[in-house]
């Protein structure tokens, strides 16, 4: 099996430090997740991105999830190429958001009304204030494992930390993320366990009449992928309405990717508010918060405010109406058959392999978690279960052999239309390789 040569993207990466800290625009993108150096990109086509060395991977990170199309598709080259010739931004009302307002709506027949913002950290920050300025309550609900963003009231108990740090599901330990951040910030929310009804009800029962809303991602994305509990959104959505507090439904990474209405439409729900982000935008900095009118209305002028030079630019309401206009149908069922191929395919390589460990998979959504041979179905299970070491180690052996993923174990493989069944047999291939070199067989 070819060993990829990535040598200037080592010489860059050198340079890149002078004048990037830790030579990158994201901690994700640094030597946190991608060890000695990361791999520099210069291009990307369909399932495919090539490297400054010349070497093409097939991406299975497409932009963390914004490119549901694939790369340079031929929809949004086209919107981008009418942007560049009609302009980019005006800051001023345009029919464009209109027509992408009304994409919207159509698919996700809940939605009223819809504000366009920039990016998915944005458009949650906007709905907590919203959810505060409705209800002039505070704290909120939100689930251990959660992360809808980089604001700071968000930031506790985000990323995996050792099960011991954890503290009783009953009473979970608020672990902040990041330093810098008030601790008082860090105060107004009540973490619960994901996927636990009971929990759940406990918290409201306790802080009755504190609570402006219950935020939650509808399966979860930054611990691998975590599915819900059959009828679990349901029944927290019951207990918004019966402790009177707004459900907030985080469709940030889902939105328009586990169906054409997301993952609201997929398990039948009706939250209050809704974010958007990575997959309306297919690539350019475009996300919404949208919802019932009741609510969204509470934006107008003189209540909640939500302000943004950039908000609904010609150039991203351009592409993301080419790109819902392409997102059909048939997208989804394609997503669902190579999803399927490479969740048992990658099963059935662990098994050959004898590996303990499987892949929990939503749609084009996956992940492979080694060491655990049950299913992972909370933020405490992947703190325990999950060994992150094990599967950083085989995500650096699949870039160096041409598969372009996330070694970060937080957060999950993706695929998009562009990827065929060849694209999956031969990801499958790589796979069937690495395994056979970390056993020594
Ligand atoms: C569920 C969820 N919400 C919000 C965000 C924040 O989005 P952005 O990175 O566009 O600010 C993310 C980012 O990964 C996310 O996964």
């Amino acid at each position: 099996m070819k060993r990829y040569n990535t040598q200037a993207s080592r010489q860059l990466f050198e340079n890149a430090q002078k004048s990037l800290v830790e030579g990158v625009s994201s901690p994700s993108r640094g030597p946190a997740n991608f060890g000695e150096y990361p791999i520099f990109l210069t291009r990307g086509q369909g399932p495919y991105v090539e490297d400054v060395d010349g070497n093409r991977y097939i991406d299975l990170m497409m932009a963390y999830g914004a490119l549901l199309l694939g790369h340079s598709h031929p929809a949004i080259a086209g919107a981008l190429r009418e942007a560049a010739d009609t302009g980019t931004l005006f800051a001023a009302a345009s029919p464009i958001e209109v027509d992408v307002a009304q994409a919207i709506r159509q698919r996700v027949p809940f939605v009223d009304r819809v504000r366009f913002a920039n990016t998915g950290t944005e458009a949650t920050m906007a709905a907590l204030r919203l959810a505060r300025g409705l209800t002039g309550r505070r704290r909120f609900i939100k689930f251990e494992g959660h992360y809808h963003g980089w604001y700071d009231d968000f930031l506790v108990s985000a990323h995996p930390h050792p099960y011991s740090d954890l503290g009783l599901p009953s009473d979970p330990v608020a672990i902040p993320e990041s330093s810098g951040i008030p601790t008082e910030a860090l105060q107004h929310a009540i973490l619960v366990p994901w996927n636990d009804l009971e929990r759940l009800e406990d918290a409201l029962k306790r802080h009755r009449g504190e609570v402006a809303c219950v935020i939650t991602e509808p399966v979860m994305a930054n611990m691998g992928v975590i599915a819900p509990n059959p009828g679990y959104l349901l029944g927290l959505q019951a207990l918004c309405q019966q402790y009177d507090c707004l459900f907030v439904l985080d469709e940030t990474v889902t939105g328009f990717r586990l169906s054409m209405g997301g993952a609201a439409i997929r398990y039948g729900l009706n939250p209050d508010l809704v974010t958007y982000g990575k997959g309306l935008g297919a690539g350019l900095p475009v996300a919404a918060l949208a919802g019932k009118a009741e609510c969204m209305d509470g934006l107008r002028w003189g209540g909640v405010l939500h302000y943004g030079t950039q908000n609904a630019s010609h150039l991203g309401m351009l592409v993301a109406r080419a790109n819902l206009g392409a997102l059909t149908p048939d997208v989804y069922q394609h997503l669902e058959l190579v999803g399927d191929q490479i969740e048992r395919g990658i099963n059935d390589l662990l098994s050959q392999h004898h590996r303990v460990g499987h892949v929990q998979r939503v749609g084009g959504m996956f992940q492979i978690f080694f060491g655990a041979e049950q299913p992972i179905a909370d933020y405490r299970d992947f703190c325990r279960l999950a060994d992150r070491p094990q599967f950083q180690q085989f995500a650096w052996s699949l870039l160096r052999h041409g598969v372009y993923l996330s070694p970060s174990y937080a957060l999950h493989s993706v695929l998009s239309a562009a990827h065929q069944p060849s694209d999956i047999t031969a990801v499958l291939e790589i796979v069937d390789e690495v395994l056979k070199q970390e056993q020594g067989e």
